[in-house]
């Protein structure tokens, strides 16, 4: 049994509300239910956070290398495109982590082209909606599963 971490960055905590014909109708209560039960099938511990600060997630980051986290699903939303501090607290604690973005950031305007995480991710899903979470979470248990054995 692993434990698996969601980190959600900030504005999606509307997700469901938020530009629906970018993002979706499904809102992330719904996104996490649905990650937390595939979690508790595969027999793995499932966290979560969504916030709006970037201080909190670079912290949850440094907590979860303490608290064992052995994989991280991260959609660092708007912080994917700014955010040095939230790239190096990932790299200080070298948790594998799957970068996961909800649009097709390449399909969008030129800003959201950069990303400071996917060149030390260990891959990326961008532009299948919500459903990137739990293909996400797949390859985490698929990558959790030949780290073990
Ligand atoms: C996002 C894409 C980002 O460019 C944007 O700032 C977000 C969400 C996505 O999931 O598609 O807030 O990460």
């Amino acid at each position: 049994m692993a434990t698996i971490l969601v980190l959600h960055g900030p504005n999606l905590n509307l997700l469901g509300t938020r530009e629906p014909g970018i993002y979706g109708a499904r809102n992330l209560g719904d996104v996490d239910r649905k990650l937390n039960e595939l979690c508790r099938q595969a027999g793995h511990h499932f966290l979560s956070l969504q916030s709006n600060a970037e201080y909190e997630l670079v912290e949850r980051v440094q907590e979860a290398s303490a608290e064992g986290v052995q994989f991280i699903i991260l959609n660092p939303a708007a912080f994917t495109h700014t955010s040095i501090a939230l790239r190096d607290a990932l790299l200080a604690v070298a948790i594998p982590f799957i970068e996961v973005h909800v649009s097709n950031v390449h399909a969008r305007e030129a800003f959201r082209q950069n990303s400071y995480f996917s060149d030390i991710a260990v891959g990326t899903i961008t532009g299948l909606g919500t459903l990137g979470y739990e293909l996400a979470l797949t390859a985490a248990f698929e990558k959790l599963s030949q780290s073990s054995s």
